[in-house]
């Protein structure tokens, strides 16, 4: 039966889906969210509208899954970095999560707030319509999409480095990073046991 929670090595099952559904998920609304905004506004084409309309659904989707993950991430233990990896390294790292899950969070309440602005309430999947806590202001909405799109841009060169950073540990140092949000195999990262070390090897640098 696969670990549910964190140990000290690597990550347990929930905060591996978790992971990898958002990283489905983000990149879902980075595609669509770059692909409406190119489409025309043209008066009977409603396209464009429909699929703002799902874009906003999937967004406050991701509102909710980065809550509940921020919730088990501050309820579990951390896992700690490989020893292996620099100290310059690990507070790249460190730092390169922490801007993630601000723009996790900034990114829905922005687009939430420029749709209060706009005056078009957001409704989820019709389970629930999210309150407007800003009044209609045209300036706001304007100010709103460019904070939006900044954000966006910035989460689309973090993920850029954060997965680069991820696929370098795991093709170029051999160590275990990847491996740890990974599920946990047979020939695996043997992390309970033997930290930091994979297939028998040490990690390298
Ligand atoms: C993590 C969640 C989200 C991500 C990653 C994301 C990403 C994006 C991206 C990449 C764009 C295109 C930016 C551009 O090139 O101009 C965009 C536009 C947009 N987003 Fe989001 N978004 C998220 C959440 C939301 C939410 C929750 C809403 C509303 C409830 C929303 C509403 C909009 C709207 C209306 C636009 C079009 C703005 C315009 O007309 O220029 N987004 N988003």
């Amino acid at each position: 039966m696969p670990r549910l929670g964190n140990s000290e090595f690597r990550y347990g099952l929930v905060a591996i889906l978790m992971h990898w559904s958002m990283a489905v998920v983000l990149i879902a609304l980075i595609l669509l969210g770059v692909y409406m905004v190119a489409l025309p506004d043209v008066g009977f084409n409603t396209t464009k509208i429909e699929l703002i309309l799902w874009h906003k659904q999937l967004g406050i989707l991701a509102f909710i899954l980065v809550g509940a993950r921020t919730a088990w991430r501050s309820a579990n233990t951390l896992p700690t970095l490989s020893p292996q990896i620099p100290a310059w390294q690990q507070f790249a790292a460190r730092f390169v999560h922490l801007v993630l899950y601000a723009l996790m969070f900034a990114l829905p309440a922005t687009g939430w707030m420029m749709s209060s602005a706009a005056g078009i309430p957001v409704t989820f999947f019709g389970l629930f319509t999210l309150p407007d806590y800003i009044t209609r202001d045209e300036w706001l909405f304007q100010a709103f999409i460019k904070v939006h799109r900044w954000f966006a841009y910035s989460l689309i060169l973090l993920l850029v480095l954060h997965a680069s950073a991820a696929l370098a540990h795991h093709f170029w140092f051999r160590d275990d990073t990847l491996k740890r949000m990974l599920p946990a195999t047979e020939d695996g990262c043997k992390d309970y046991e033997n930290p930091g070390m994979a297939n028998g090897e040490a990690s390298q640098h």
